[in-house]
């Protein structure tokens, strides 16, 4: 694929992004694949992706509970940071999720808001196809989106969050079936401008879009103990999707 700039390639791929979500934590990470993995009886001897891996905290966590983990991100700077953990059963590869995987796995983990980026439905959809494509039959995959009604009903439009001595101002708004974030700081002197762009994909449109993948919903979850998923109150709209 052609490389251009796209607000994910760019921010994501920048340190400013790690330190405004640091506080979403190794913690987090490690109760929520605990919470998972006991759900999905998956057995040790499975290869799992952790696609969009970013610095690979859910990939290293997976891989100590004793399972084959390959971390995949299109961001070079997180792949480069990640590829310290690397083992005899641990690799990280640059990947843009539209693009065909050139590895199967037994489970894809897409985790913390990492699909739904893109403007044509179609490109999300290839995603779940290239999901459903690295599976086997009985193969599983988990998507970790937050529950775009209740960001949407609850969104602060201006913000000032502070982290590492550096002041991120965030505006939201809601355009055109996009939650956007701008976020803007200034280090050193310098002025910088990034952009969150994530579509408002609610349940009823990824029952959709995974018709279209030939992937089924078996299970939604509405945060990271697993308790079951509720339109209003619940900040995670986790899936279950088996082919
Ligand atoms: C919100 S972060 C989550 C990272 C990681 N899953 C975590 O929980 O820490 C989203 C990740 O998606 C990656 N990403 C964005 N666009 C991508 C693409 N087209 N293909 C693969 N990864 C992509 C970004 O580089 C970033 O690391």
């Amino acid at each position: 694929m052609e490389e251009f700039k796209t607000w994910f390639s760019e921010w994501f791929n920048t340190h400013y992004y790690h330190i405004l979500y640091k506080n979403r934590n190794q913690q987090e990470a490690r109760d929520f694949i605990e919470n998972l993995v006991a759900f999905l009886k998956i057995p040790k001897s499975k290869t799992l992706l952790d696609l969009a891996c970013g610095k690979g905290r859910h990939s290293i966590f997976l891989n100590s509970l004793g399972y084959k983990v390959i971390g995949a991100d299109l961001s070079k700077n997180s792949i480069e940071y990640a590829n310290q953990f690397a083992n005899k059963d641990l690799s990280f590869v640059v990947q843009d999720m539209r693009e065909p995987f050139l590895f199967s796995v037994d489970a894809v983990f897409n985790m913390f808001t990492s699909f739904g980026y893109f403007d044509d439905d179609a490109e999300d959809i290839k995603v779940l196809q290239n999901i459903a494509n690295s599976l086997p039959d009985d193969g599983i995959a988990v998507i970790d989106y937050m529950n775009v009604n209740k960001v949407i009903e609850n969104l602060v439009s201006n913000e000032v969050v502070t982290r590492d001595e550096l002041q991120f101002h965030i505006r939201r708004k809601v355009k055109q079936g996009f939650i956007i974030k701008e976020i803007d700081l200034t280090d050193q002197g310098e002025e910088y401008h990034f952009m969150e762009r994530v579509k408002a994909i609610n349940l009823e449109k990824f029952t959709k879009y995974c018709q279209q993948a030939n992937l089924t919903i078996q299970h939604t979850f509405g945060n990271y103990q697993l308790d079951p998923f509720n339109l209003q109150t619940s900040d995670r709209l986790i899936l279950i999707l088996s082919k």
